[in-house]
């Protein structure tokens, strides 16, 4: 019941210059200036002012328009996930599953242009947005071959003259609100999710990536999903979004973000008088990543980059904090500046960039002011050179910063930053108390040929995803459930198999016969 054994996405081989450049054509080809996202929400007339998107990495392009749900489009929307709840959780389960599956091979076969609505409504660069289709297929498959188990009912053991069975079903109307930062994956993986288990679904996704979460509906749509069981409600937060999760009508809510929004949701939901609301909430994380004197240094550096600077760190997975022993310390710091001065920042549509924008100027902006303080507080390590072409775009050249202590960090540092501290042989535990004492718990990652050593992090660490010398970002389905404790969320892990059981509620039928 628990594992599933399809096979996860073939996606594209990244090293297959052929392949790439073919891709790379393709996705050219599928840029538009006239994408549109609107609220689709069956009998509500959505009114208001359409609202212009920009290429996060040249602000001068627009790539389209969006218009945000008004008040009454909000409330239809609702009206019709209640309504429309019960004849999808009388839809057999194997049913649903075959829509999902069809979704994924849809989506598989329009990859470029995903990809390319990636680059230019989120700042994705070609292998971020293969890696996005790749997930978000992933998550599709995984679901649908999770709940065909999940759904089947088997008599329980009981006396003579009684049958007794267990039935699982959706729990209601859920809202599923995602972030920017995986505006394919994280938003298909969520609704697949709630729909998989016979939810009906409000999707709001990030307001700076609509485009995307809008295509990802039609394309569900045109699958076979019901247009009143998942409808797309684009909006901000602070109101579409709030006004969603403090309404009684919803059943539970699945939501990535920050911390912060996880508790303003925790507090709507809480708020409301009625049926509890379940809340299945992923947040941040202050990743660190522990190095020992027998590491293998440029495994550890290429590791280190990866982990820092892939999506330009703007993952909720990526390394914040490289703690090294001080021993191979001078070494890999070096080592570390010299790889940075290779990284290619720029136009993300470009085969030849490793780093492309931050989504957008407030992004920007907070990565700005953390780097001025770092610059006066802490030892710069490196700094990466921007070329001119990145002049219009909100880009930030990544960095990074010797530090005396975690204690200089106060929060999530959302953006291309390593910060590195040293310690000292006899530390380790010292280290370890460290990272556990910020309260997140989502990644670590390890470098270490001592295999006490390794144990003993890996049990005394208290976070979701532990990675032994390699990278820590780029968890896959099924393979790696990702998701994290404390401040970094409530779990269950995505892409494992705790998670449908959560959108569920069960039922028990006894008979006497
Ligand atoms: P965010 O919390 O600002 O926004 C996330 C979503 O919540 C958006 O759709 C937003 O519109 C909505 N929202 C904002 N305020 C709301 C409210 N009061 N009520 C309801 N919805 C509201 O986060 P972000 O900046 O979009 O994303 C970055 C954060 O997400 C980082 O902290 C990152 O670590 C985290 N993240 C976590 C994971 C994970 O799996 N653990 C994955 C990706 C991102
Ligand atoms: N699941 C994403 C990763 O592992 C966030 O990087």
């Amino acid at each position: 019941l628990k594992y599933c054994d399809r096979s996860n996405s073939m996606g594209v081989n990244l090293a297959n210059d052929d392949q790439l450049r073919a891709l790379a054509e393709q996705i050219n080809a599928s840029v538009r200036d006239d994408w549109f996202a609107e609220p689709l929400v069956p009998g509500a007339r959505p009114s208001g002012e359409r609202l212009p998107v920009t290429n996060p990495a040249d602000r001068r392009e627009v790539v389209g328009q969006w218009l945000p749900a008004d008040a009454a489009t909000v409330e239809q929307a609702v009206v019709n996930a209640v309504a429309a709840q019960p004849k999808w959780d009388a839809t057999p389960a194997a049913s649903r599953a075959a829509i999902l599956e069809h979704a994924a091979n849809l989506l598989e076969s329009r990859m470029a242009e995903f990809i390319a609505m990636c680059t230019k409504d989120a700042g994705k660069t070609i292998a971020d947005g293969v890696g996005e289709v790749r997930e978000a297929v992933d998550f599709l498959r995984y679901y649908a071959c999770q709940a065909r188990r999940m759904f089947l009912v088997e008599p329980l053991p009981g006396p003579t003259g009684e049958t007794n069975t267990l039935h699982l079903h959706g729990r209601g109307a859920f809202v599923c609100i995602s972030p920017w930062n995986f505006p394919l994956a994280i938003y298909i993986g969520q609704v697949a999710a709630a729909l998989a288990t016979g939810n009906s679904v409000i999707a709001k996704p990030a307001e700076q990536t609509n485009l995307v979460g809008y295509a990802a509906t039609k394309l569900l749509h045109e699958a076979g999903v019901p247009v009143d069981v998942l409808q797309f409600v684009p909006g901000d937060g602070q109101t579409v979004g709030a006004t969603l999760t403090k309404d009684p009508r919803i059943a539970g809510v699945a939501f990535t973000g920050s911390n912060e929004t996880a508790n303003a949701i925790n507090r709507a939901l809480a708020s409301r008088d009625g049926a509890i609301g379940v809340l299945i909430a992923e947040t941040g994380g202050q990743n660190a990543l522990i190095a020992d004197s027998s590491a293998l240094p440029e495994q550890l550096v290429k590791d280190a980059m990866s982990s820092a600077f892939t999506s330009a760190g703007q993952r909720c997975s990526a390394a914040r904090v490289l703690f090294v022993q001080d021993d191979i310390g001078d070494k890999v710091i070096t080592m570390l500046a010299g790889a940075m001065a290779e990284l290619k920042v720029g136009d993300p549509g470009l085969l030849s960039t490793d780093v492309g924008p931050v989504i957008d100027e407030d992004a920007l902006k907070n990565l700005q002011a953390h780097a001025a303080r770092m610059d006066r507080e802490a030892r710069p390590i490196a700094t990466v050179a921007m070329d001119d072409d990145t002049a219009h775009g909100s880009f930030f050249a990544p960095r990074a910063y010797e530090l005396q202590s975690l204690d200089q960090l106060d929060k999530e540092v959302f953006g291309p930053v390593l910060h590195v501290i040293r310690w000292k042989v006899g530390e380790l535990d010292k280290v370890i108390d460290a990272v556990n004492s910020t309260g997140y718990g989502l990644t670590l990652g390890v470098h270490s040929r001592i295999d006490a050593t390794v144990e003993k992090i890996a049990a005394r660490i208290k976070v979701g995803n532990c990675y032994v010398n390699r990278n820590q970002v780029g968890a896959v389905v099924g393979v790696q459930p990702f998701g994290g404790q404390g401040l970094s969320g409530t779990g269950p892990k995505a892409g494992g198999p705790h998670y449908l059981p959560r959108f569920t509620t069960e039922k028990t039928i006894t008979i006497n016969t």
